[in-house]
Order: C-alpha cells, then structure tokens, then sequence
C-alpha cells in the first residue's frame, strides 16, 4: 500500500474510534424515581466552594446563597467548560419571542428567535468572536449583559433588583422592553450537580411571571405590550462535553391567574442531586413539582405528554400532568464534528392540570419545548 494511502487509512480508522468511544455519549439512565426536593431557603453561604465546586443541591425560592463565579476561572480549561447565558422571553397571544446572549467559553452568540401566530418562526443569530467584548450580568439580578457592533447593539440592564430593561436593535428586530415583578415574588434558583463530586454542575435562576411592557418590532410588524408576562432563564454552569436537556417552559393568563410552568430534563449524578428543577408557579408563588417525564406521544409529532413521576401531591412538592401541542417548530444545527449542537424547538400550547395537597389547578398556557444536545 502506498505510502499516503496508509495514512488516509489510519487516519479515518482514528476518526471512527474517536466517535465511537469518545463523543459518542453513553446512554444516560433516565430519573424515573423522584428525588428529596431539597430546599436551601434557610440555607446561607455561597453557590460554590473555593474549589469551584457546588456547595449544595437543591433548590430555592428565593436567592439565599451567593453566586461568585471566581473560583471559576483560574485555569484556562476551566474557562473552557464554563458556559453563561442571559435569556429572556415572553409570550403573549400572537407572539413568541426569546432574545439572548450566550457565552460558552470558546464563542459567543447572541440570538434571537420569534414566533408570530400563523406564520413560520423567524430567527437572527450573531456569532461573537473572542477578540470582541461582551458583557454577562454579575448575578441574575444586578449588573449589565451587553454587545455593540456596528450592525447590532443588545442592553439588559437592571435598574434594580425587580426591574430590567431589555433593549436591541438590529436590521430586523427593535426591542425596548421593560420587565418587572413584585417585591416578593417567588422564582426557582436551581443547583443541578452533572457528576458525583459536584464539579461541574447547573446554577440556573428562572423568574416567570414577570410583567412585560414596552415595543417589539419585527420587520414592518409592531407590537405595542402592556401587561403580558415573561421570564428571565438566566444559566452558568460548568458543563460536560456532552450537554443534553429538553425544556419545557410556558407563561399566560388562566382563570384570572398569572400561571406558569418550567419543567426541565437535564444529564444528573443520581447519587449528588437533591432536587430537578420543575416547578409551577401561581401569580407570585412558586410550587415545586416531583420529577417531571416529557414524552413525544406515539405516532405524534406535535403531541407531548408530561406527567412527574409521583402520582399525587405531598407536601414537598405537587403533581402535574397535561399535554404540549406544536402549531410550528424551528431547527438549528451546528456540526464542526468535535463541536456540535442541535437545537430543537416547538411552540405552541400547554394544557393540563396540578395537583397539591390544598387542591387542583387547571391551565392552558403558550409556550415552547426544547430539545438541545451538544458536544461542546
Ligand atoms: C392577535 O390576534 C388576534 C386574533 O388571533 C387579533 O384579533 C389581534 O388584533 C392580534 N393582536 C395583535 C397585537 O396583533
Ligand atoms: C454598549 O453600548 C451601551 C450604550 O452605549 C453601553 O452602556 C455598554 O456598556 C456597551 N457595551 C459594551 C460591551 O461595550
């Protein structure tokens, strides 16, 4: 054989190895028992060690312990597997729309995606490169996120700890939002571990029920809000290469009540985790659900059904089952082979209802599903 001919061939063979035993993921166990629940409201101190690890699992209502992020990024590998994203997103009757600005180490991204009622998803992506300075918020309630080019400019800022404002522009998308919650409405602070040692891990803080006012114009579209509602999905973490969740997020008026529903399956160390991050929210109070499954109905592609794993309500956390129907769904993938990301996302209507131990709650809300896997 020549020469060159042995090396193609050795070549490909390594390539085959590398994706077979290497990024190929391993199937991951799924939770199909529920897990304590932990809440660390009356718990005080910092999100992370001085090791960079988690402190606790669990999860909280309101923001008992302190992020600060430093431990972080002292070495360069570190820098690397560290990914922040600042997300907010608001559905109203005919609108769907999600803006953010992701920083995953090696690259940034800012996009944004809408959905207005009849018509297809539209989307804007913007990739950062290193050399151009970006700006994430200190914590999920103070500081600036921000990016500024020549063609796109993006502002989170908080005005104070119930209050953010949220502005871009673009070629297409005009956005000058105001999104704003009472003084002690309850939100869910996530601390998810990935592996035993509780190294690398989920910090995640989502806010629903925010009251949303201001512009959005897409195109020659404009929509003037007052009194629609949205969230805050404000994530760091220290990921595996492996990244994997599907999310199901939805926000609307029922009933007369502001109701919401954040329900998420992400990769967990079974033995570290004390809590999933699925919860339900009734104008300013959170309710936190069991373990949540999210299936693709069979011989349905627009139909999910969801239910936790526990039957009934205890009184650490309650039941809910429903359904999740898709009007549209939008695809976006990424493959450079070693990194690699596809994002799946569904819009459309919750409906269902949630049982705790004082009752049961209906709803019918808008919202999305979405699917990620990525190795990065
Ligand atoms: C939203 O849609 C409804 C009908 O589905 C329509 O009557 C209404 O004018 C729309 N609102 C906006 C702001 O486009
Ligand atoms: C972008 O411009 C705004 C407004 O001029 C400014 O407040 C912000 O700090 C800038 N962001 C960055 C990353 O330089």
């Amino acid at each position: 054989m020549k020469l060159w001919l042995k090396l193609a061939f050795s070549f490909a063979l390594l390539a085959v190895c590398l994706e077979i035993f290497i990024l190929t993921p391993s199937p991951k166990e799924r939770l199909s028992s529920n897990l304590p629940q932990t809440n660390l409201d009356n718990t005080n101190g910092k999100v992370l060690t001085d090791a960079g690890k988690l402190s606790y699992s669990g999860y909280s209502k309101y923001p008992s312990l302190n992020w600060d992020p430093s431990p972080l990024t002292s070495s360069f590998s570190d820098k690397l597997r560290y990914k922040m994203w600042d997300v907010y997103i608001l559905y109203t009757n005919n609108l769907t729309l999600l803006i953010a600005l992701a920083d995953i180490g090696y690259i940034k991204n800012s996009f944004i995606i809408s959905y207005e009622k009849k018509s297809s998803p539209k989307s804007y992506e913007k990739l950062i490169p290193p050399w151009e300075s970006t700006l994430m918020s200190s914590t999920s309630l103070s500081g600036t996120t921000s990016y500024n080019s020549s063609s796109y400019s993006l502002l989170f800022s908080n005005l104070n700890p119930h209050t953010k404002s949220i502005k871009i522009s673009s070629s297409d998308y005009n956005i000058d939002l105001i999104y704003s919650k009472n003084d002690n409405q309850e939100s869910i602070f996530f601390f998810g571990p990935f592996n035993e040692d509780m190294s690398q891990f989920f910090y995640a803080h989502k806010s629903y029920n925010y009251n949303v006012k201001g512009n959005v114009k897409i195109g020659n579209n404009e929509y003037i809000l007052d009194n629609e509602l949205g969230l805050m999905d404000w994530g760091r973490g220290v990921w595996p290469y492996q990244g994997k969740w599907m999310w199901a997020s939805g926000n609307g008026i029922f009933d007369g009540k502001k109701i919401a529903l954040n329900m998420e399956e992400l990769p967990k160390d079974f033995k570290s985790s004390k809590a999933s991050e699925d919860c339900f929210f009734v104008d300013d109070k959170m309710i936190k659900l069991g373990v949540v499954n999210l299936n693709q109905k069979k011989g349905s592609d627009k139909v999910w059904e969801f239910k936790t794993v526990n039957v009934g309500p205890n009184e650490m956390f309650a039941s809910i089952k429903g359904i999740f129907v898709a009007e549209e769904s939008m695809v976006k993938k990424t493959n450079l082979w070693i990194i690699k990301s596809q994002i799946v996302q569904y819009f459309g209507e919750f409906e269902g209802e949630v049982e705790t131990v004082d009752g049961i709650i209906r709803f019918k809300v808008r919202g999305l599903v979405e699917y990620h896997e990525s190795r990065w």
